[in-house]
């Protein structure tokens, strides 16, 4: 089976949906293994979560491929495996296309397109030698849906590598009985967002911003839905039907 949760690894795991997506998955019974690259404050989130011996951390940066092989190394050596991989980890900015610099470029890239592919190429064998698996990775509802008055093209650049790249391995993956999703959110509140998020909450006809518990309510879903692969979930208020 695909569906288990017993076993979560959850990149960028010390703030905002990582954060509460640590917090649910381990009130759900799971043993989990988180990262983030601040080695300290990943230290103090993990003594500060319940039960700390369902939980493991390795720091580094997901675009780093040794990150990835350290990830999975500590799921089988804590719990024996992993069940659900989730790909959390990433970064987003505004900048208009003309002034967005080739470092800018590179660093999207090198987090959310480069840090989704190691780390999933680090954790499938595992996935395969145990029968099966889940990975959902983060990508952004501005992908299908820009905004004329939020300049992100170095970012999309990046997230939309996320999208393709989720349904890519949903097909190569499959035979494995590994399922691969991504989930497509509006405005979160997390601190990636900042303190105004709640101006951006006319973007949403529901009229109101995401919260984190929203999003861990659907990578819940994602984590569970057993015949679900290929998917990008909008998880927008309505965004990507229209406004
Ligand atoms: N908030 C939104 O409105 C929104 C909307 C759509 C999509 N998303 C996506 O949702 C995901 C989480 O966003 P968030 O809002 O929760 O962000 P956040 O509050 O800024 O948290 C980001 C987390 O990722 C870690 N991180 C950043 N770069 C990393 C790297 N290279 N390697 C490992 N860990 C890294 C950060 O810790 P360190 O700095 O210590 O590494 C932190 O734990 C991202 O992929 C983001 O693009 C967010």
């Amino acid at each position: 089976m695909s569906n288990r949760i017993d076993r979560v690894i959850i990149t960028g795991a010390t703030s905002g949906i990582g954060l509460d997506l640590a917090k649910r998955f381990l009130a759900e019974g799971s043993s989990i293994v988180i990262n983030a690259r601040d080695e300290a404050k990943l230290a103090r989130v993990a003594a500060s979560l319940e039960a700390p011996d369902r939980v493991e951390t390795v720091a580094g940066a997901v675009g780093d491929p040794d990150t990835g092989q350290r990830l999975i190394a500590a799921a089988r050596r804590r719990f024996d495996g992993v069940d659900v991989l989730v790909n959390n980890a990433g970064v987003f900015a505004v900048k208009p296309f003309l002034e967005s610099t080739e470092n800018d470029l590179d660093g999207f890239l090198t987090t959310n397109v480069k840090g989704t592919f190691l780390v999933s190429q680090a954790v499938v064998p595992s996935m395969i030698d145990t029968g099966g698996g889940s990975i959902i990775n983060v990508g952004t509802v501005l992908v299908e849906q820009p905004m004329t008055n939020m300049p992100v093209s170095a970012a999309m650049a990046s997230k939309g590598g996320v999208h393709a790249l989720t349904r890519a391995l949903a097909a190569e993956l499959a035979q494995h009985n590994i399922r691969v999703n991504a989930l497509a959110p509006g405005i979160v509140r997390t601190p990636l967002i900042g303190d105004d998020a709640d101006s951006l909450a006319g973007i949403h006809p529901l009229r109101r911003i995401a919260e984190v518990s929203d999003t861990s309510d659907a990578v819940l879903y994602l984590a569970r839905a057993n015949f679900l692969s290929g998917v990008v979930l909008n998880l927008d208020g309505g965004y990507s039907n229209g406004r």
